[in-house]
């Protein structure tokens, strides 16, 4: 294993010895047990220099606050990892992420824990808040059954704050890279991956935007990492159609969560589109901008059904300036920075409400022009948001056999495969 950032930090690599409280203290790894907001938490700061490490070197390392393996289910122990990682603007950041330790790991040796297996899941928290970021959330309450599924399975899961420090959903530049150096990250992290370990990625919506710029992403940024699938469902492919479709339906919430995290790293950009915001009447700049305090959950019920557009003094013309459009070209649209490398399975409901299923036929088509391998289940019932549950199992077997090394024997390892499929074992009650 190699540190290029080892004059940052030398001590926390623990092989495959037994991970103590204790063991964790002689090494200068810290333990915490109180969850507190990544705002007002200092250990979510960088150490001076970090610019000189390379991307994925690991910065800080601790356990997890907040007791993790009592709470979520099958999981041995969490750490949180910051790392250097690089951002839209392709200048020298960092983000943090949680690594689960499985009670059991696949492949795991009588005299420690090697695993095998390890899923990159991409967590879609949907926030322009940096408070939403899961490495703080789901220790303090947030909760989906994936994560312990997949723990039990015996894989470690890598589960990255992809948005970064400045929440900058959904700027997939910065998402993407932030993904793929939480994977360089985890993996020469020392807690029980081996050489040998398969990885892959799952993320659905917000989390499939993440995933998808990482694939796209991956062969120039990060050419040694070698991915064994990616699984993506409800793909977002181009976000103004996304941004158009939302404004004033069940989504609208997204909206002014987007724009403000599209632009946070962009302080002339961000700084436009605050000075068109009316300032007065119902759809105000005080309204809009507490978006960037609030999760997805309070942002769908403060803003659903609300037209957004009507928050621009030009209404929609104001973002169809170059200053914002520009943004979108380098960070909203798939489809033009690479190509997965790694068998891929999309999934996704026709009648999504969110992205519309064209954008994503397009997408796949573009892809498997260049010889991808891809399987795409286009489900003729459910929306957006029961797809996520209709897809889950499908997801689940795909990636079992992608890391458990019997994709070949299961699914075709070259070109694509085109399905409609009628998988309605989930209607959600909140269809728009
Ligand atoms: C378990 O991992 C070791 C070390 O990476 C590898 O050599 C071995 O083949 C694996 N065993 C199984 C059964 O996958
Ligand atoms: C542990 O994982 C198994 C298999 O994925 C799952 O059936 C079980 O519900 C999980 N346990 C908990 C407590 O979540
Ligand atoms: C990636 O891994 C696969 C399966 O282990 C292997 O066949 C392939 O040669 C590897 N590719 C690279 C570029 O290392
Ligand atoms: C995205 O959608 C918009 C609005 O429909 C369209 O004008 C544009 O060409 C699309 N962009 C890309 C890159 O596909
Ligand atoms: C802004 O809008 C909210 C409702 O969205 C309203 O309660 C508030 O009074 C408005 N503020 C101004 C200055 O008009
Ligand atoms: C907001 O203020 C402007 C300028 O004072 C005024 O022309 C406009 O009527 C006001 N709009 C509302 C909805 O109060
Ligand atoms: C891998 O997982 C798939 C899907 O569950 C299963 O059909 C297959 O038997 C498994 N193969 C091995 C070698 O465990
Ligand atoms: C799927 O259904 C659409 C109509 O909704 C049809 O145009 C298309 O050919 C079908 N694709 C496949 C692979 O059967
Ligand atoms: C969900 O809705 C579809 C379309 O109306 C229907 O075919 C399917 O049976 C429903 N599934 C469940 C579990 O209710």
């Amino acid at each position: 294993m190699m540190f290029f950032g080892s004059l940052l930090f030398t001590s926390f690599v623990l092989g495959a010895s037994a991970v103590t409280i204790s063991s964790l203290r002689s090494r200068g790894i810290t333990y915490s047990t109180t969850p507190t907001p990544p705002s007002q938490d200092p250990w979510y700061t960088v150490p001076a220099n970090f610019e000189n490490t390379a991307p994925g070197t690991i910065l800080r390392v601790r356990v997890a606050p907040g007791n993790i393996p009592s709470i979520i289910g099958n999981c041995s122990q969490a750490y949180h990892l910051l790392y250097r990682t690089t951002d839209a603007r392709y200048r020298p950041s960092w983000a943090v992420t949680t690594l689960y330790v499985p009670l059991s790991p696949t492949n795991a040796t009588s005299s420690g824990s090697t695993g095998d297996a390890l899923l990159s899941y991409q967590f879609p928290y949907n926030s322009a808040d940096v408070d939403s970021s899961p490495s703080y959330t789901w220790a303090a309450g947030v909760q989906s059954p994936d994560l312990p599924n997949a723990l039990g399975l015996g894989w470690y899961v890598n589960f990255p704050d992809f948005e970064g420090p400045l929440a900058a959903f959904p700027a997939g530049i910065q998402e993407g890279h932030a993904v793929l150096d939480s994977i360089r990250a985890v993996l020469s992290s020392g807690f029980g991956l081996s050489p040998s370990t398969r990885y892959a990625m799952w993320g659905y919506s917000g989390g499939s935007v993440s995933s998808t710029w990482a694939a796209e992403l991956q062969a120039a940024y990060a050419p040694e990492l070698n991915f064994s699938g990616m699984a993506i469902g409800g793909i977002v492919p181009n976000v103004t159609n996304t941004f158009n479709l939302i404004s004033g339906n069940f989504y609208a919430g997204l909206l002014p969560a987007g724009l403000l995290g599209i632009t946070a790293q962009y302080p002339e950009a961000r700084e436009y589109l605050v000075s068109r915001l009316k300032i007065n009447g119902t759809y105000n700049a005080t309204t809009f901008l507490k978006s960037l305090d609030i999760d997805f959950e309070t942002g769908n019920i403060l803003y659903q059904y609300q037209d957004i557009f009507n928050y621009f003094i030009g209404g929609k013309a104001d973002l169809e300036v170059p200053l914002i459009q520009d943004i979108f070209n380098a960070n909203g649209y798939q489809g033009y920075h690479g190509i997965p490398q790694m068998p891929t399975f999309v999934y996704k409901a026709i009648h999504d409400e969110l992205s519309p299923v064209e954008d994503s036929d397009a997408l796949v088509d573009r892809y498997c022009s260049v010889r991808a391998n891809i399987l795409y289940q286009r489900n003729t019932v459910g929306s957006h948001l029961d797809e996520d549950s209709n897809g889950d199992a499908r997801a689940f077997e795909w990636l079992k056999t992608v890391l458990n090394g019997s994709y070949g024997s299961q699914y075709s390892t070259e070109g694509c495969t085109i399905q409609n499929v009628t998988v309605g074992v989930w209607n959600a009650t909140l269809l728009v």
